[in-house]
């Protein structure tokens, strides 16, 4: 039934997410008639040469069996022939999330910038950082001989033990959708193509390909949809990587809801669908929108090779959808520019290692802070620092996204998985040693390292010294999740042992989830660096010392314990690989901290959280709604020290009732004392619900706040809606 509502129309995909935004598109952004050129060129293709770009296959040797490439292919993902005689240049596809990765050692030798982890990435809350670190990222694909990037995961936090929640953006789709939109933006500026992935619902890596995620349509629009579609939006990506897992009874690579229905009908998405790696089961995949079949080589068959030539011929697949999905390659490479000649040329790794240090320290989040921080350099300070390899560098996050880092790994300490995951069980260790960067920034204090091995040895030692800094990792990989929100190795027990014998503790979490901290009554400070880059330790010395004044804030809730998460247990663990499962995901799109917030209990810290060493004060929230929907606030340091605040603004009223849902934000540094006026134009789209295909918002009365956090929320400021006014300024069109 359709409830009294209006229709959001199209027209708002053209209104700005937030306010600061002043990015210019750099040289090198593709053609703007690519419609028109891929059509002329798809024109001039023979059946067999559009079937050519249909299949990519990876071009590395893999269980001993050698590259199924022509030898000049540069080693990567995947590999599409070009096509000479029209200038279709070669597709090579590499992952590039958090920088370009080298499969297996494929590329003997080769290094690449190794940045910050997703979340990390999210909790600067700064898309200016998303599209620099794009670019940058993009601009070093090139130099390898790559223009197509399998980058942008943006598969929302819905469970806290997500192996891959590293990889992405978080639990919230204004957040995840606006800072993959720049990350893809950056990337294609310079002339390769960006992916965004994994279309959707891959919430969970235990048997991430037969698992069935169950969401009913309103809610995944209002959600995980939600964040492709923003990022959509602002990045126009050339390409769509649909996910492992079934969603509502098919898998999301042949699913005609996904693909054909909501990425290209509704949203009139112009680019082309590729599959994950080896997540192409069947022919008909093809009708149901997906144009091309990746890693081909690892599927059953290569479906969309003879098989798909068979069934043309037989008149069972119309040339017109082959013409479609070839047409939908060019038009990617071309809206990119990504058909310029590749050329191997020179990388500037310090240059790009000044961008990754920038990011890593930005997305550092300050959770506590009793005066330990900063670290004093007004006098000769003694400092220990206990374990978490902080001598050597920072821990990295494994799998597909794995970077061999500039300089080489720090340290590899094996794992141990079974099977096809085995090559992803290991923790590398990514050089720039917190020890190194601190003893260089503080060229006075006394700082030594305790490996943390034998908590007794580490708490002895930690009695006499001024301050002790416990570095606690827990490395996450894609292909297995985490069963508990503890600290593993007996880290937890390390923190104890230590604050028995000091009060002056500061524990450095690097996490690619939120943890758990029995201890944090007993330490003076926690500091969240994630999985921070191979510039990591000089960020974290950044932050400790003060030289940045830290601005991150979580991009996720950190649960209180697991029973306050939607699900407590990961369905389908300790199954044997292939196991079919089902996941209800009833929390619909109160996601994170849009759930937590309705509920009684509070979590551990919310989503938003974070501290700085000096104050923010936010006031004079007014809300205007003509045309659109715009809030008018200022923001001032009250503090002593100039840093940068994120003013978030949510929605805590909806047609009167509760919820919770961030509206807009904006990143703001400011010197002590300066205030500024911020306007931010909220997307009406977090204003409404999804119903019967259209979005709709109710009459009535909607209330916002300013929030330090989600919890932590200014008075509120209400304004009445009514329904038909408010639409008569939209266009009549709904996605
Ligand atoms: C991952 C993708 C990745 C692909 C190619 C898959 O295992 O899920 O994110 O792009 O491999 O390496």
């Amino acid at each position: 039934m359709l409830r009294a509502g209006l229709l959001i129309t199209s027209a708002w995909a053209t209104l700005s997410l937030t306010s600061s935004l002043a990015l210019a598109d750099e040289p090198g952004r593709g053609d703007n008639d690519a419609d028109a050129r891929a059509a002329a060129t798809e024109a001039r293709m023979t059946t067999d040469e559009r079937l050519q770009l249909l299949y990519s296959i990876m071009p590395i040797a893999y269980d001993g069996v050698p590259s199924p490439a022509p030898d000049y292919v540069t080693p990567g993902a995947g590999y599409v022939p070009g096509i000479p005689r029209l200038g279709i240049p070669d597709i090579m596809e590499t992952d590039a999330t958090l920088g370009i990765t080298n499969p297996l050692g494929a590329r003997t030798g080769d290094v690449a910038t190794a940045f910050p982890s997703g979340l990390s990435l999210a909790a600067t809350f700064d898309p200016a950082i998303a599209y620099q670190s794009g670019k940058t990222i993009g601009s070093e694909a090139r130099s390898k001989g790559f223009n197509v990037l399998l980058s942008g995961g943006v598969n929302l936090t819905r469970d806290w033990f997500n192996g891959r929640n590293f990889e992405y953006l978080g639990e919230d789709p204004l957040l995840a959708g606006t800072m993959a939109g720049q990350s893809i933006k950056g990337t294609q500026s310079v002339g390769v193509v960006s992916t965004i992935k994994h279309l959707a619902l891959n919430a969970q890596e235990t048997q991430r390909n037969y698992i069935d995620a169950q969401l009913d349509d309103s809610s995944l629009r209002e959600s995980d949809l939600l964040a492709f579609k923003f990022a959509i939006e602002i990045g126009d990506p050339g390409s769509v990587m649909c996910a492992y897992n079934k969603v509502n009874g098919s898998y999301a690579c042949g699913s005609e809801y996904l693909l054909n229905d909501v990425l290209k009908r509704d949203w009139g998405f112009k680019g082309w669908v590729m599959s994950d790696w080896a997540a192409t089961h069947e022919l008909d995949y093809f009708n149901k929108g997906l144009d091309q079949q990746s890693g081909a080589q690892f599927d059953k068959q290569i479906w969309f090779g003879a098989p798909l030539r068979a069934a043309v011929d037989a008149g069972e697949i119309s040339p017109d959808r082959v013409s479609d999905a070839a047409r939908r390659i060019l038009r990617g490479i071309y809206a990119a520019g990504a058909d310029r000649p590749l050329e191997k040329t020179p990388i500037d790794y310090a240059a790009h290692a000044k961008v990754a240090r920038d990011a890593a320290a930005q997305g550092i989040t300050l959770l506590k802070n009793t005066g330990a921080l900063p670290i004093r350099s007004d006098r000769k300070m003694s400092i220990l620092l206990v374990g978490g390899y902080a001598d050597r560098g920072v821990i990295s996050g494994g799998g597909s996204s794995q970077v061999t880092p500039v300089g080489g790994d720090a340290g590899i300490v094996p794992v141990g998985a079974p099977g096809a995951y085995s090559a992803f069980a290991r923790q590398v260790i990514v050089p720039s040693s917190p020890l190194d960067a601190l003893r260089r920034q503080l060229p006075d204090a006394e700082i030594e390292y305790e490996s943390g091995y034998y908590p007794g040895t580490a708490a002895a030692h930690a009695r006499d010294v001024d301050l002790v800094i416990v570095f606690a990792t827990k490395w996450q990989s894609e292909s297995m999740d985490s069963p508990s929100l503890d600290l593993p190795n007996g880290q937890d027990e390390l923190i104890d042992a230590i604050a028995a014998e000091n009060p002056n503790v500061v524990v450095v979490l690097e996490t690619g989830n939120p943890v758990v901290m029995p201890w944090l009554d007993k330490v003076a400070g926690v500091v969240e660096a994630w999985f921070p880059g191979q510039s990591g330790g000089d960020a974290i010395a950044d932050v400790l010392t003060g030289a940045v004044n830290p601005s991150g804030h979580l991009p996720m809730t950190f649960p209180m314990n697991v029973q306050q998460s939607p699900r407590p247990r990961i369905e389908g663990l300790g199954k044997p690989d292939g196991t079919e499962i089902s996941v209800t995901y009833s929390e619909g799109s109160d996601v994170g901290y849009r759930r937590y917030s309705l509920r009684p209990d509070k979590p551990l810290f919310s989503f938003g959280y974070g501290l700085s060493y000096t104050e923010f004060a936010h006031s004079s929230l007014s809300i205007r709604s003509a045309e659109d929907i715009t809030a008018r606030f200022t923001i001032a340091n009250i503090g002593e020290r100039a840093g940068a605040d994120v003013a978030q603004l949510y929605l805590t009223k909806a047609a009167g009732k509760p919820v919770r849902r961030l509206v807009g934000f904006a990143k703001k540094f400011l010197e002590p004392g300066q205030d500024e006026s911020v306007e931010l134009t909220v997307d009406p789209r977090l204003l409404a619900s999804w119903i019967d295909g259209r979005w709709h918002i109710a009459s009535g009365q909607y209330a916002f706040a300013l929030g330090h956090s989600a919890d932590e929320l200014s008075d509120p400021v209400e304004i009445s809606l009514d329904a038909a006014t408010f639409a008569a300024a939209k266009a009549t069109s709904a996605n």
